[in-house]
């Protein structure tokens, strides 16, 4: 298949890329740069060994998205590009309605217009809101605590709505939950955009002298520790998802919903552990105060991707530590080098 990647210069995006050449299939990137950097692509191809076509488009601007498509006769899209940042979207709340809604309206549409009709959605575990009872399973009650979930939780609805009217069009959401790690090269990793909100480039940064010590927001949840307990996953068995799910919807008409984690869920004291055993390294951490809209606890019941789509986490949380550091530390600048 010839398969269009939004947003595929990104942390999960380029990772993806990876694996669906890996598996006999053409990528295309298209991506604004607005959170990645265009070294990403010499990377793509020195891990790939091909130059992957690229658009450096904004998703939402409708004509130059036509453009792509007559020239390129996509079989399938994956759908990454986004805002993602949690704490963003509850200040600047439009501006995230306005661009994550338009660019996947925009998709649809012109997807419409190529006769192309499989859609892989990068969706998240966000959308179960605060969790009544874990594992978290597909059927579950969903509802968001930010915009950017509201974003993910809308584009859900839209991409059923859409394919419930359009028989031929076939639709897969995946909820990630927490992909950490990196390519096992070093090659490519996450590179975040100043100071990380998330707790892996925020642990790597402290590891690699950038920043002084780790906050650890709040040991008073009635978890094993205290801390918050998420299921961590590794970003290389998360893009091999892609390649299931992708697969999946050729194959497949209407809306089918995974779960891509590994039904593991650890504390945020057990990553800070796990790291520094995995790398022999000591990482200075603080307790603070919770940080606001946490929950406690969440991780993945993964069974249905196993059944369904024959695809299963295969690394461990070792894995992880050790690669995402083996990015941080022969990249300490990210792609900036
Ligand atoms: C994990 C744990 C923190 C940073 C968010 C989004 C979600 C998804 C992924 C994507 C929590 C604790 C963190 C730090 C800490 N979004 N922590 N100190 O909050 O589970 O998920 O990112 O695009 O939609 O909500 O991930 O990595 O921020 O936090 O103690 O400096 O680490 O409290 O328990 P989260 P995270």
């Amino acid at each position: 298949m010839k398969i269009l990647l939004t947003g595929g210069a990104g942390y999960i995006g380029s990772h993806t890329c990876v694996e669906i050449v890996q598996a006999g299939h053409d990528a295309v990137i298209a991506d604004d740069l607005s959170n990645s950097k265009p070294a990403v692509l010499e990377r793509l191809k020195e891990l790939t060994g091909k130059d992957i076509p690229f658009y450096q488009i904004d998703v939402a601007d409708k004509e130059k998205v036509d453009e792509m498509f007559a020239k390129e006769h996509f079989d399938a899209v994956i759908h990454f590009a986004g805002y993602k940042a949690v704490g963003e979207s509850v200040t600047k709340p439009l501006m995230y309605y306005r661009n994550n809604i338009d660019t996947a309206l925009t998709l649809l549409e012109v997807m419409e217009k190529y006769d192309v009709n499989n859609f892989v959605f990068s969706s998240s575990a966000t959308v179960y809101g605060v969790p009544e009872t874990v594992p978290l399973v597909e059927g579950m009650k969903t509802g968001c605590t930010n915009p950017y979930g509201w974003t993910k939780l809308m584009i859900e609805q839209i991409l059923t709505d859409a394919s419930a009217a359009n028989k031929n069009l076939s639709v897969v959401l995946l909820r990630y939950f927490n992909p950490i790690g990196a390519h096992p090269s070093g090659r490519i990793g996450e590179d975040p955009n100043g100071i990380p909100n998330n707790l892996l480039p925020y642990i790597t940064q402290v590891a690699i002298g950038k920043l002084p010590q780790l906050g650890v927001f709040g040991n008073d949840y009635p978890t094993h520790d205290g801390t918050g307990v998420r299921d961590y996953i590794h970003v290389v068995d998360l893009a091999k998802g892609h390649v299931k799910a992708i697969e999946y919807a050729d194959e497949h008409k209407g809306t089918e919903v995974f779960n891509l984690g590994t039904g593991t869920g650890y504390s945020v004291l057990d990553i800070v552990n796990a790291f520094e055993k995995a790398n022999d390294l000591k990482i200075p951490y603080v307790i603070k105060p919770r940080r606001s809209g946490d929950v406690a606890e969440m991780y993945a019941d993964p069974k249905k991707a196993k059944e369904v789509l024959n695809w299963v986490a295969e690394k461990n949380l070792v894995d992880m530590c050790q690669d995402s550091w083996r990015w941080q530390s022969n990249n300490p600048k990210g792609y900036d080098e």
